[in-house]
């Protein structure tokens, strides 16, 4: 009987606490289902890949009488399915406003928040987690948060926070022989300053106690047990969902409803829903049908039940491997490898195995090992039972082999392996958990007993095709071969022949993965070579000892490491914050979801919902809009075109609205308002544009080069004499590098709330911004009224790295107009895809280089040239141009330099600052010049960066003065105490001893900038008010975006007015108390803006100061009320002019930059030249801080821009098509770093230098870190050109960025890449 699906719902949930995301759902998304409205569960990617949106499901298990926890992704769970379930969002964990929970507190207090968006899903993990292993170890803790992404901290103090749980804490120091924890704090006395190295303090935090947990609802235990049960249906709108009674009444289901959808973990049905439009108008969801959950061992094999989750499956299988004779279970070993990195570990516990098994995922992890392990599908229908082979020709989707549209899938049932009988699971994948595959393969071999004589092959590769295949004709080929070198290269001739891949095959990369077909191959080969030679060493011989370490995957192990700094003065002041590791103003906010983001503002009386509709075409004429069907539909209010725009819709080159043409796929044609971003959605499905391609279509720096086609003019500086110095030296090279772009992936998308007033056209917007008075500048041009009427605020912003500087002015305008024209707040929410592709990201960059050197080393001339993409608009291109070329010699000194750099025009959308301003990406040109100089010279990189750095104080060649102390100083040090002569002596022997791994070490200097070569930009305004009770509120013209600024503006106040901070407020940054504030960008935020703090302060103090001297030993609150009385005026702004800097671009000289910041690092990789994989073994960073004014938000922000900076230089890879196409647009396609790939041992050190220019001798870290992650790319470099010489290629090669999987395996060359033709990259 029908029951109500609110009611039931409702009934079912202990506590049901979620936001609404303001997304697409129905029944189909607990993320939108809102019965309260709480800000906790975050919404940022909607398909599972980012656990931000990470909650807690609780089942009683009527059969085991147990109750089962485990973390799930709100946005991929339909709210029907948890009928009978308990969810527990991060409001349910705890709350500012009744008790923080330890998890929340101790992520707060070990510095694992730094913007919040990511918080509540990792306090959920980690929660659920304790849920079930209240002491877990570090590899759990590690294991429980791959799924869940952050963008700001590098991921190290929130593995710290949860190693916090662990019954024996590890040991910082790896390897040292000491423990770190022995000791108070270090004190190194080789320096001059003690060294502290406690970022937070454990006596602080409470105890964790698990009992004191809520207990699970007493009402769903009754219900779980009810004999009485019923089958349920839940209706919606356009949907039915089903839930069946037990198996006879699904078997009655399937029959009535043959085309309908089983959902179990709805990790397969639901992206294809929600990406891919697909319509299901009934689902049956057996999920929890007791008949679907079992595990049947018996002495040939065991079958596991369809509904068991890949969580579940990975239990079973333990346990199975730990009862039976390791021969017996070599399938179930290669499957437990598989499930460890298969996405995160929500998915793991929401898909099942019946899922995996009939949806066949082309990537599929584990089906090719089932299907190599001879699994059979134990299938029901009202018909009856039968078996079917989990085979090719199952996997290939033969129509014969498939399911019948009315069968279920009842278990698996998984053979044993046995002695002669071999059985291996491969894989590749961009990043080394949570990432599809690349390609993977199950594979097996039995042999004639006691014989290596082959009696059946199996091999199944996925991620070769649009199905996983079967290597069926080789594999009868060689059976009755034996196992031998000949054997295998005739193997990798017919697999090549067999599995065909396309040249235009979907996702590309074709010699790369037909490179991994037979490299794969290979591994099986020797792994099998390896058992048999366990298993009889007379018979069959070993392996040669250097390609044993080739069989093993990189193993994962929990970060650990240490972070130095200098102690606070004794005599300092106790209440004096300054200089201490103070915690995030927002962090237990972040950790309880109760920050508030601009999503999380409650709805607005009348607001609407605006979609985007962007041009399909590069390059085109708009023949027409049409936009009648859209405005015909349900909810529609308007649909808003560049005709709707009253004031400039083409402002200073940006267009709001594209009118008549297109210049790049992605550019916003026109919006739709609704009154549900659902139906925006939908309607914007329905707008009809007609377009007529237009010439030329610039896609590639090379096709802008051909068509002459730049932004703005070269920007060049010089020194010396170029020409004639090349005459003079003993060698010069030449070479080009590419660097490409970098997605900022910021957790919280853009979002925008714009909503006009009743009077004189006023409108605020809210937003998260680095600009807000770009916003304002634009909303009045788009709206043709003068720029008082807008107010902008930002209360934080969940990331931003550069993206948030110039597009929320884009996007506010684009906003404003809506609501101006429906006279209606707007409340406007890039979805992670729209996002990714209208925003765009960091330049990709084309740098050339001719370098005249030495034999000795010694570089005399060198001549550079740079090309960025910049897109289709000007935005900010010409600006990065400038920074590159201006920063490009880094750390070194040439005497004779020309360096010139233009951006191009192209139909991309337009790139914008990100992080480091060009210097990330123009620098790893300088950087691998000097490293193709010391490879002529055979010299190490090492020396010829020594031979050539700055020594003493000189001038740039823009002709600034500086003084490279701080340099040598972090360069030294950072060879010093990394060990690196060592350490790089100990990875030549691991060289030598192993052929297929090769490991690499780098160190690179830095010498960076902070702040603008033009004096106003360094401006910035403070306003702050003494309340009567004492209580100060700080405001400033700087934006929160995680990286601890109102926090420091804190510390910043309290100095100065000599107060706890307690007694001061930082709320938030609006336009209408700080008025043309400048961007809160280029590392310089704490510094001028604390300036202007300062200045407020001061100048308050200084009107006290007749108060305070009528009665020193008065309170501060007495003082104030004192003041008031006295007519004293206790508000007043602060000012800072900023720091005097010039560039005169016609000399090529200026003193462009207020200061400089220095550091060095050095990683130490090891690379799978089998495959591509790297492991990052180690870093060490030397960072010149000069005096950190909070350590923990500094070394946060080094540590979160390295690990940005590494997934730039190595994982992360936007792919476009020719036509210009963004492909990469989620979490799916694009990989940045989580928590696995951040190094093994990652320390960082802050160098005590001087920087009087700054507010407390300060220095600007923001951004510097980012190109501290080149030494991974250079270590990579390093571990690549072993195996090139080794393989006899001496002839120096360029490495560019990023150095994926793919150009690291197609680098290192060897009889498999000459098997398949050499893949070219194509640069964008
Ligand atoms: C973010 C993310 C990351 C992922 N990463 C990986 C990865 O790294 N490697 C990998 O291999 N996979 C990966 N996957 C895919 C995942 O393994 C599959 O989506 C999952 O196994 C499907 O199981 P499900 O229970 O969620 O299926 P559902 O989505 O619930 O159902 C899928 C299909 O199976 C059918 N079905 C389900 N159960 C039965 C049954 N008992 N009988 C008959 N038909 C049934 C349904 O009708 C439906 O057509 C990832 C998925 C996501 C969302
Ligand atoms: S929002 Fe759900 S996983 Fe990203
Ligand atoms: S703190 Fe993790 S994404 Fe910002």
């Amino acid at each position: 009987m029908p029951v109500s699906y609110r009611e039931e719902v409702s009934k079912s949930l202990l506590i049901l606490l979620v936001q609404e995301p303001k997304q697409p759902g129905s029944l189909f998304s607990l993320t939108p289902f809102l019965p309260v409205h709480l800000t906790g569960t975050k919404y940022s990617c909607g398909s599972g890949g980012c656990g931000a949106c990470t909650v807690m499901v609780s089942r009683y298990d009527p059969k085991t009488k147990k109750i089962h926890h485990y973390p799930v992704t709100a946005c991929l769970v339909p709210i029907c399915s948890l009928y009978g379930a308990a969810v527990t969002t991060v409001e349910g964990v705890g709350s500012i406003k009744t008790r923080i929970h330890p998890v929340q507190e101790r992520l707060a207090k070990c510095h694992g928040t730094q913007c919040g968006f990511c918080s509540p899903g990792m306090v959920m993990s980690i929660y659920t987690l304790l849920r079930n292993h209240p002491e877990p170890t570090p590899e759990q803790i590690t294991e429980a948060l791959g799924g869940n992404l952050c963008r700001c901290t590098g991921y190290r103090p929130i593995v710290e926070s949860g190693k916090t749980f662990c019954e024996s804490a590890v040991c910082q120091m790896k390897g040292s022989g000491k423990c770190c924890m022995d000791q108070e704090e270090k004190s190194f006395t080789s320096r001059q300053e003690k060294m502290c190295t406690k970022l937070y303090n454990e006596d602080e935090f409470q105890p964790f106690d698990p009992s004191q947990e809520p207990i699970f609802p007493p009402e769903l235990i009754r219900m779980a047990e009810d004999p009485n049960k019923r089958r349920l249906t839940f209706r919606g709108k356009r949907t039915t969902w089903i839930t069946p009674v037990n198996l006879n009444d699904l078997l009655e289901l399937k029959t009535n409803f043959p085309e309908a959808p089983i959902i179990m973990g709805n990790t397969a049905v639901g992206p294809s829903i929600k990406f891919r439009d697909e319509f299901h108008p009934v689902f049956i969801s057996p999920l929890g049908l007791q008949e679907l959950y079992f595990v049947d061992s018996t002495d040939d094999g065991v079958t596991i039940g369809a509904g068991y989750s890949l969580a579940q499956l990975n239990d079973a299988l333990h346990f199975i491997v730990s009862e039976q004779p390791k021969e017996k279970t070599k399938t179930y070993h290669a499957l437990l490898k598989h499930l460890r990195t298969l996405a995160g570990a929500q998915i793991r516990n929401m898909a099942t195995l019946g899922g995996h098994v009939v949806s066949r995922p082309n990537f599929s992890d584990l089906n090719p090992i089932l299907a190599a392990g001879n699994a059979t599908i134990n299938l029901i229908s009202k018909e009856g039972k039968r078996q079917i082979p989990l085979d090719g020709r199952f996997l290939e989707k033969s129509p014969e082999a498939n399911l019948k549209s009315e069968e279920t899938v009842l278990s698996v049932y998984i053979p044993h392996s046995t002695r002669w009988h071999f059985v291996s699971g491969l894989r590749i994948a961009q990043r080394q958990e949570n990432a599809f595959a690349m390609v993977n393969a199950g594979m097996s071999v039995k042999f004639e007993d006691g014989t290596d004589t082959i009696k059946e092959l199996q091999m199944f590769y996925g991620s070769v095709g649009p199905t996983v295949v079967s290597a069926s004709k080789t594999c009868q080929q060689l059976t009755g071969r034996q196992w031998n070198d000949q054997m295998l290269s005739d193997a990798c001739q017919l697999v090549l022949d067999e599995i065909y891949i396309p040249p235009d095959a979907e996702g590309g990369m074709v010699e790369y993965r037909r490179t991994l077909i037979i490299s794969l191959l290979f591994k099986f080969y020797l792994k099998v070579r390896r058992g048999l030679n366990k298993m009889d060493p007379h018979k069959f011989p070993d392996i040669p000892e250097r390609f044993v370490s080739a069989l093993e995957d990189f193993p994962i192990e929990t970060p650990q490491g240490i972070q130095m700094f200098q102690c606070v003065d004794p005599y300092q002041p106790p209440q004096d914050p300054v200089g201490h590791p103070v915690m995030h103003q927002s962090a237990i906010k972040h950790t309880t979801g109760e920050a508030v983001f601009v999503d999380d503002i409650p709805p607005i009386s009348q607001e609407l919902f605006l979609a985007v509709v962007t041009s399909t075409r590069a390059h085109a004429k708009i023949i027409l809009i049409d936009t009648s069907e859209a405005l015909a539909l349900p909810g529609v209010a308007d649909v808003i075109t560049a005709e709707d725009v009253p004031g400039d819709n083409n402002y200073q080159g940006e267009i709001f609205y594209a009118q008549n043409e297109v210049i790049c796929v992605g550019q916003i044609v026109c919006t739709v308002a609704a009154d549900t971003y659902a139906h925006a959605k939908e309607a914007a499905k329905k707008v009809r544009i007609v377009y007529e391609d237009l010439e030329p279509r610039i896609i590639t720096i090379e096709q802008a080069l051909e068509h002459n086609s730049f932004l703005s003019a070269e920007k060049k500086i010089e020194q010396g004499n170029v020409e004639q110095a090349f005459k003079h030296v003993d060698q010069i090279i030449e070479g080009e590098v590419h660097v490409e772009g970098q997605e900022h992936f910021y957790m919280e998308t853009q979002t925008i709330l714009a909503i006009p007033q009743e009077e004189d056209k006023e409108m605020v917007l809210h937003l998260g911004t680095q600009f807000q008075t770009h916003v304002q500048e634009y909303v009045a041009a788009a709206l043709n009224i003068p720029r008082n009427r807008i107010a902008c605020h930002t209360k934080r912003a969940g990331g931003a790295f550069g993206g948030k500087v110039s597009k929320p002015a884009l996007l506010g305008a684009v906003s404003a107009v809506a609501a101006n024209k429906t006279g209606r707040p707007i409340r406007f929410i890039l979805e992670r895809g729209d996002d990714m592709l209208i925003t765009a990201g960091r330049h990709p960059l084309l740098g050339k280089y001719k370098i005249g050197f030495m034999n000795n080393g010694v570089i005399k001339a060198a001549d550079i040239e740079y090309y960025i993409n910049g897109g289709c608009t000007p935005d900010e291109s010409e600006l990065v141009m400038e920074f590159i070329v201006l920063r490009c010699e880094n750390a070194y000194y040439i005497p004779n330099f020309r360096c010139r750099g233009r951006p191009c025009k192209t139909n991309l959308p337009s790139n914008t600052a990100f992080r480091g301003f060009g210097f990330p990406q123009g620098i790893v040109v300088s950087e691998a010049y000097i490293t193709a100089v010391a490879s002529q010279c055979n010299l190490t990189p090492e020396q010829v960066k020594e031979i050539n750095m700055y020594k003493r104080t000189s001038r740039t060649v823009h002709k600034q003065i500086f003084n490279p102390e701080p340099l040598r100083r972090c360069w030294k040090e950072c060879l010093e105490k990394s060990s690196f002569s060592a350490r790089k002596l100990a990875a030549e022997e691991f060289n030598k001893k192993n052929y297929w791994k090769k490991r690499g070490l780098a160190v690179v200097p830095m010498k960076f900038t902070v702040g603008m070569p033009t004096t106003f930009y360094n401006q910035a305004a403070a306003l702050v008010h003494i309340y009567l009770d004492g209580s100060v509120l700080v405001s400033h013209g700087g934006c929160e975006l995680g990286q601890g600024l109102h926090t420091k503006m804190i510390q910043v106040a309290s100095r100065e007015l000599n107060i706890p901070e307690s007694y001061i407020h930082l709320s938030e940054t609006n336009t209408t108390t700080v008025p043309n504030a400048t961007f809160t960008a280029g590392s310089m935020g704490a510094d001028i803006n604390g300036k202007a703090v300062q200045n407020a302060c001061q100048i308050l103090k200084a009107r006290l100061q007749p108060v305070i001297r009528k009665n020193p030993k008065g309170t501060w609150e007495e003082w104030i009320s004192e003041a008031y009385e006295e007519s004293i005026n206790l508000s007043t702004t602060g000012y800072f002019k900023g720091y005097q800097t010039n560039m005169d671009w016609k000399k090529g000289e200026g003193d462009a930059f207020p200061y400089f910041v220095y550091g060095a690092s050095c990683s130490e990789v090891e690379v799978d030249c089998l495959t591509g994989a790297h492991k990052l073994l180690r870093t060490d960073i030397f960072m010149d801080a000069a005096f950190s004014i909070n350590p923990a938000v500094d070394i946060g922000q080094i540590e979160g821009a390295f690990v940005q900076g590494m997934g730039f230089y190595t994982i992360e890879e936007l792919k476009y098509s020719p036509e210009g196409v963004l492909y990469s647009r989620g979490p799916d396609d694009y990989k940045i770093p989580t928590v696995t790939e951040i190094p093994e041992e990652f320390n960082v050190t802050l160098v005590r230098s001087q920087n009087p220019i700054a507010i407390y001798s300060s220095k600007g870290l923001g951004e510097a870190g980012m190109f501290l992650g080149s030494s991974v790319l250079f270590a990579i470099y390093d571990a690549v050109a072993a195996a090139r010489r080794e393989r006899g290629l001496t002839k120096t090669f360029t490495l560019s960025s990023p150095a994926t999987p793919e150009l690291i395996r197609m680098t290192c060359v060897d009889q498999f890449t000459d098997m398949v033709r050499v893949v070219r990259r194509a640069p964008y």
